[in-house]
């Protein structure tokens, strides 16, 4: 049971979050295949993942893996639960925040987040958590949408729309500078690299990925 102060949804836009990542499902797997079965392409059968939404990463990883999803929004367990049996992944939910996820120090080979952090309000305090579950060794996977070069007309774009994209989306940050977050977050090793997914969502044009290791 965790207990930190965090949102579990708003009972409309929670339901239509939800909705809205479902029936986005598809088309999330046809702009980001590429992407995720680089990176996920050797995951180990036990695994966290932190904001996991709808469980839009469950058909990246192998049948029978025990995934522990971090996920404070209620509105979003029903359709993690269908995906995961659909794809034969043994799940457990907590109802929590990322923050203070009340899992042992050094327990776990790998963490993943994609599309995450931007959400969350302490995004420091997170990826000290995942460092701090993560055994020596382990890794830390990402993809997440990050700030615009300032100046451009992207960053405009993002700074343009932050207010409603942060209500709509419960929480999202159209520019957050997660990629200095995850370079100052002491981890040993780094890799990341940044590029642009082009999708009718312009705000999250401007992404990265990679892993960090502990
Ligand atoms: C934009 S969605 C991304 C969902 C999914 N990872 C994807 O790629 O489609 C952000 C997710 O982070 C979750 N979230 C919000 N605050 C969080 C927190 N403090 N800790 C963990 N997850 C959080 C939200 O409920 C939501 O499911």
């Amino acid at each position: 049971m965790c207990t930190n102060k965090i949102s579990h949804g708003n009972p409309i836009r929670g339901r239509l979050n939800s909705w809205l990542f479902h029936i986005l499902d598809g088309y999330s797997q046809f702009i980001y295949k590429n992407h995720k079965k680089q990176l996920f392409n050797d995951l180990p059968e036990v695994l966290v993942e932190i904001g996991p939404g709808t469980g839009a990463n469950i058909p990246y990883l192998k049948k029978g893996t025990q995934l522990i999803a971090i996920e404070p929004n209620t509105y979003m367990h029903k359709c993690l639960h269908k995906k995961a049996n659909k794809y034969a992944v043994n799940l457990e939910i907590k109802n929590c925040g990322a923050e203070n996820m009340k899992i042992k120090s050094n327990s776990v080979d790998a963490v993943i987040s994609t599309l995450t952090l931007c959400t969350i309000l302490e995004e420091t305090k997170a990826l000290n958590e995942i460092r701090r579950i993560l055994k020596p060794g382990g890794k830390f996977f990402f993809v997440e949408h990050v700030a615009a070069k300032k100046g451009s007309f992207l960053h405009l774009i993002q700074r343009l729309v932050k207010r409603p994209w942060f209500w709509f989306f419960e929480g999202c940050h159209t520019h957050k500078d997660i990629t200095k977050s995850i370079r100052e977050s002491g981890f040993s090793e780094i890799r990341m690299e940044a590029f642009n997914l082009y999708s009718p969502f312009v705000p999250i044009i401007p992404q990265i990925k990679g892993y960090a290791l502990k």
